[in-house]
């Protein structure tokens, strides 16, 4: 049986679409998205996630408690067999509860080099604060924000000639690249976590 992709995502969905390319080009061997699910029903990502035929769900958010918009959404998640949630541009706090649902089983992607600027609007405060080198980490969810264990980190230079924009852009690049890396150490299973570090069994 291939490993059931489950993507979460809010917005504009590149992430979810490079994932897609990955698996279509057989990049991530072995895998297929069951589902994809949003929460904003507007969302550019749904939109295409409908387009290529997958299984697109709108599940709203607003005018519910996290705890009940969270239960859809396992529930949806579960129904489909998902067995690795990828959070691709996901703009809302998981649960406990839901982290608890897939333990070790959901990834994030943040536009930074965590632990550094966590939040909202990663690349601006980075270049706000005039920071050299940033980049992208894809990390393991856990109850806390930005927070759980490292899988994969790309960095990126900043450049003088650089704005708020470039940078972004160039971050993007890296985001897709390390999203795809992260999800094939992740599924491969080949790691050991100790502590925070995500350490690689050596190839036998
Ligand atoms: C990406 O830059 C992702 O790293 C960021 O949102 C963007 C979504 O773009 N996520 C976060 O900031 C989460 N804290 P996309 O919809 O094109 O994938």
């Amino acid at each position: 049986m291939p490993h059931s992709l489950g993507i979460l995502l809010s917005g504009r969905g590149s992430n979810f679409i490079a994932i897609a390319d990955s698996i279509d080009a057989g990049r991530i061997p072995d895998a297929r998205i069951s589902a994809v699910i949003t929460n904003k029903a507007d969302a550019p990502g749904i939109a295409t996630a409908r387009q290529r035929g997958l299984n697109a769900l709108a599940i709203p958010s607003k005018g519910k408690s996290r705890e009940e918009h969270d239960r859809e959404v396992v529930s949806a998640l579960k129904k489909n067999d998902v067995d690795l949630v990828c959070l691709a541009g996901y703009m809302r706090l998981l649960s406990p509860w839901f982290v608890q649902q897939f333990p070790r089983r959901i990834l994030n992607i943040h536009p930074s080099l965590l632990p550094a600027f966590p939040g909202l609007e990663a690349q601006e405060q980075a270049f706000a604060y005039g920071v050299k080198v940033s980049g992208c980490t894809v990390h393991f969810v856990d109850e806390e924000l930005d927070h759980g264990p490292i899988i994969v980190q790309k960095t990126v230079a900043v450049l003088d000639s650089d704005d708020e924009h470039k940078l972004a852009t160039r971050i993007l690049e890296q985001e897709h690249l390390a999203y795809t890396e992260a999800i094939n150490v992740v599924l491969a299973g080949k790691f050991r976590i100790v502590g925070r570090r995500l350490i690689v069994d050596e190839k036998s």
